[in-house]
């Protein structure tokens, strides 16, 4: 659509793209200087997610732009500026935006200079750009996922220009580095190594609203992760929709493995984790680099979708129940203590309760230590969206089973260390109880302990006194 808000013409525009958004910055911080004046105090933001790991990278991201523009970050949607970064992996995540969009449209009436933003992946799709054109006029600026980057340009634009401004790509190769971030945890951090999915899962919307798999340069990627550590996140996540497929279009060609070595070596950074692990592309090389590791976390994201070989191959998952079965082994031989998760859906078009059996065998089988499970939502546009859908009763027995033997698993699986002692990174004061700290174990296990503020961000010894069935109650050693 709109590919060029400001003209080139304007020989005072930079041309590197990292220099264009910053001198937009300072556009904009004009413009909220002048509101700042008119409202007698400093203008406020609020950001929300929806969805996965990296929409809430992506909205740190918006964050840094935003305070760095002169904005006041608070949590409260009745603010000057309000951002939804949302999610369509879902329905429901869908309807969750609209049903929000109606209680900011009730703030902006009585303070109409609000602005209302909207991005993310809901955005990618035309259906919903048409509905919110008709029956969403309010909102001001509308952008996808491609042009994220450009967050200071279009939020310029929201002063200069009248009407709502729809800025959506439909793909890109560009990856813009060095723009300003806010970090919502001081002592941890995501960190994108790459974007978009090349797999189209026949269930899946993410391929179509996130664009081509593209791998970040492994230079900079190191470079972000040491100025991280030098500013004191002690844990990082790398993320992406398939981490082992990692490097493969590089102009020099890497695997995800071997960038692990690289970032293993960086000192003062105590944690690695990393989301999510496609099982077809999980490497021998990987499972080594895990085991040797002093580093990285023994917890694994390995989404099975399905124990039913038939289903898979529907889904185009490219690999059977047995292969699955065979690597989750060969990775608890190797690793005796990583702790597993996944996620399942229940639902997928033409599932039995048979290959629902299936499934179950599978969660028996492997022992998962968490795992989400999903009730199937038709995708417009994705081919499974075409084949016949299975009667919502016949989905509901099958999920609540799935999630009864889910459930018991982890919780034996959980258990099992009790009574030991092990490095937890206090991560906050506890939400119920100021007199405990929560900490997370390597293997993402959360404990509980008597502790305070000062604890948070540090590695501390724990003994996981008594297990609760997903966590533990413990105390420092
Ligand atoms: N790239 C990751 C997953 C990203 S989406 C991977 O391949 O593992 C996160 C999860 O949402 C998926 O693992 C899947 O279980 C679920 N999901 C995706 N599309 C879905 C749909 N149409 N209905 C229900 N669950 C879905
Ligand atoms: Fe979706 Fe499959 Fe890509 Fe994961 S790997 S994002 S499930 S298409
Ligand atoms: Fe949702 Fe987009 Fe993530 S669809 S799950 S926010 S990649």
């Amino acid at each position: 659509m709109n590919n060029t808000l400001f003209e080139n013409s304007n020989s005072n525009i930079p041309i590197d793209e990292t220099a264009r958004q910053l001198y937009f910055c300072e556009k904009a911080a004009a413009h909220v200087k002048e509101l700042a004046e008119r409202l007698g105090r400093k203008p406020t933001c609020c950001v929300t997610t929806f969805g996965c790991q990296m929409n809430a990278r992506d909205s740190e991201k918006l964050a840094g732009i935003l305070e760095r523009v002169g904005y006041e970050m608070i949590e409260d949607e009745n603010a000057d500026f309000v951002i939804f970064n949302t999610c369509t992996v879902r329905d429901n995540a869908n309807q969750r935006v609209y049903g929000r969009l109606g209680v900011l449209n009730g703030y902006k009436r009585k303070n109409p200079h609000m602005k209302i933003a909207l991005c993310g992946c809901m955005m990618q799709e035309p259906t919903v750009i048409e509905k919110l054109k008709t029956s969403y006029r309010f909102v001001d600026l509308i952008f996808g996922t491609h042009n994220i980057f450009r967050f200071a340009e279009l939020l310029t634009a929201t002063f200069e220009q009248k009407g709502m401004i729809i800025d959506i790509w439909e793909g890109t190769d560009k990856i813009v580095e060095d723009l300003p971030i806010e970090r919502k945890y001081s002592y941890k951090s995501g960190i994108n190594i790459m974007f978009g999915c090349n797999n189209f899962c026949s269930y899946c919307i993410v391929p179509y609203v996130r664009g081509r798999e593209r791998s970040r340069n492994p230079k900079d990627i190191l470079r972000e992760i040491k100025n991280l550590v030098a500013d004191g996140v002690v844990e990082i996540m790398l993320l992406g929709q398939n981490v082992n497929s990692y490097g493969k279009n590089l102009e020099e060609p890497m695997t995800f493995a071997q960038l692990l070595r690289e970032i293993e070596k960086i000192e003062g950074l105590q944690r690695i984790r990393f989301m999510t692990s496609h099982p077809k592309d999980l490497s021998d090389e990987l499972i080594q680099v895990m085991k040797e590791s002093k580093k990285i976390c023994r917890h694994l994201h390995l989404p099975l979708q399905s124990g039913s070989t038939r289903i898979l191959n529907v889904m185009n998952r490219r690999y059977t129940k047995e292969q699955y079965l065979a690597l989750a082994e060969r990775i608890r031989r190797e690793i005796p203590d990583i702790a597993i998760t996944t996620d399942i859906i229940v639902g997928f078009p033409g599932e039995t309760p048979e290959d629902v059996e299936e499934t179950i065998d599978v969660i028996r089988k492997v022992k998962y230590d968490n795992a989400f499970t999903f009730i199937y939502s038709k995708r417009t546009g994705t081919p499974a969206a075409a084949m016949e859908q299975v009667p919502e009763d016949v989905v509901k027995v099958g999920f609540d089973k799935v999630l009864k033997t889910v459930q018991d698993t982890a919780r034996e699986q959980v258990a099992r260390y009790q009574g030991q002692i092990m490095e937890a990174l206090v991560e906050e004061v506890n939400e119920n109880d100021a007199s405990l700290v929560t900490g997370r174990l390597s293997n993402n296990t959360l404990v509980h302990f008597p502790g305070d503020a000062s604890l948070i961000g540090r590695i501390v010894e724990v003994s996981l006194d008594e297990c609760h069935g997903f966590y533990y109650m413990g105390h420092m050693v």
